[in-house]
């Protein structure tokens, strides 16, 4: 049996995550501030400590010891950041400085950062791979970026670190109140509710979407394998999907052959499309994808619809 230290837990990823250690048998301890995720979320058998990261003295966990540090907690919108740019920063870039340095001072030495595929901004060539250069456009992809400097250089220090730089995540326990962070939660609440679907941006954006299980999967085969440590990978499924795609697929899984849509301003720093190269980690880790978006979709709509995880 291990003890991970899982951060933002009582959100979408981090809840799915802990939920399979605790199976899996380890123990787990989480660390979240709920100022998006929710208690109901945190799984059974699990410490909880309610603590804000980057703001909070990390004292608090005084003669603990972890097999390592999963570190996913963090303001999740790239929209949200223009609102307070300096919580934004705390959330990633002072939190992930602290929990480096407290990881150094007491000894843990495995290290797995939840960054983002934002830090690319609008790149270049497609599929976008790992070498791309780094061109945030929002206040949160600029705070990715920075924790995933101050993370190399704990590499460098003696730390063993990983960063998964996520695309797009969805699937059954994902914020439907968060109306800033998840294209397919944003536009299943709005169904949910028999509202008309509103789109910030045009239809012809595209993203690349990865199931929950998928993800959860590649993490555990990162934490297990040392040819990661030191590494920055994609973790996306590796396929285009475009707005108009996602909405159409998302409505045949709801069983509505139409529904209202409503177009919107695009949000600010809003990244055009991208979706990514994975070839790297999965020869790396021996992992493929195995659920595609309709499936994901059904899954998605069926539990939140029997209620799983959900409000
Ligand atoms: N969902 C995606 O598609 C996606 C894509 C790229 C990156 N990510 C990253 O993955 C991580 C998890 O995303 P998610 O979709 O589960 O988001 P989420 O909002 O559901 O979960 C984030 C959790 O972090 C907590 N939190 C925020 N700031 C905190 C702080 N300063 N101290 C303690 N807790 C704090 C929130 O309360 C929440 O429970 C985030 O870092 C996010 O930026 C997610």
């Amino acid at each position: 049996m291990k003890h991970f230290l899982v951060t933002g837990a009582a959100g979408f990823i981090g809840s799915v995550l802990s939920a399979r250690l605790v199976r899996d048998g380890h123990q787990v301890t989480i660390i979240d501030d709920l100022s998006t995720g929710k208690t109901g979320n945190i799984p059974d058998r699990c410490e909880f400590i309610q603590m804000e990261l980057g703001a909070d003295d990390l004292k608090v966990l005084h003669g603990r010891t972890f097999d390592a540090v999963f570190h996913l907690a963090g303001q999740s919108s790239g929209e949200a950041s223009f609102l307070d740019p300096e919580k934004d920063f705390r959330s990633h870039v002072t939190s992930t400085f602290d929990l480096l340095k407290w990881c150094k001072e007491n000894s843990v030495d495995r290290f797995i950062y939840a960054s983002s595929m934002s830090v690319y901004g609008d790149p270049v060539t497609l599929p976008v791979s790992e070498k791309a250069d780094i061109q945030p456009k929002t206040y949160y992809a600029a705070g990715k970026a920075a924790a995933e400097n101050y993370i190399r250089l704990f590499q460098t220090l003696g730390l063993n670190t990983t960063i998964l730089r996520f695309f797009n995540v969805y699937g059954p326990g994902q914020n439907l109140d968060n109306m800033r962070q998840g294209m397919a939660s944003i536009y299943l609440a709005y169904m949910l509710k028999g509202d008309t679907v509103q789109i910030k941006g045009s239809k012809d954006r595209f993203r690349d979407f990865l199931y929950i299980d998928d993800l959860v999967d590649a993490w555990l085969k990162v934490y297990e394998n040392p040819v990661t440590w030191g590494q920055t990978y994609n973790l996306c499924a590796g396929e285009k999907t475009t707005v108009e795609t996602l909405i159409n697929q998302l409505r045949d899984a709801f069983g509505e052959a139409a529904y209202p849509i409503e177009y919107l301003e695009g949000t600010p720093g809003d990244q055009f499309g991208l979706y990514g190269d994975n070839a790297k980690i999965c020869k790396d880790i021996g992992w493929t994808p195995q659920v595609n978006l309709q499936q994901g979709l059904r899954k998605m709509v069926e539990r939140t619809r029997q209620g799983a995880n959900i409000g």
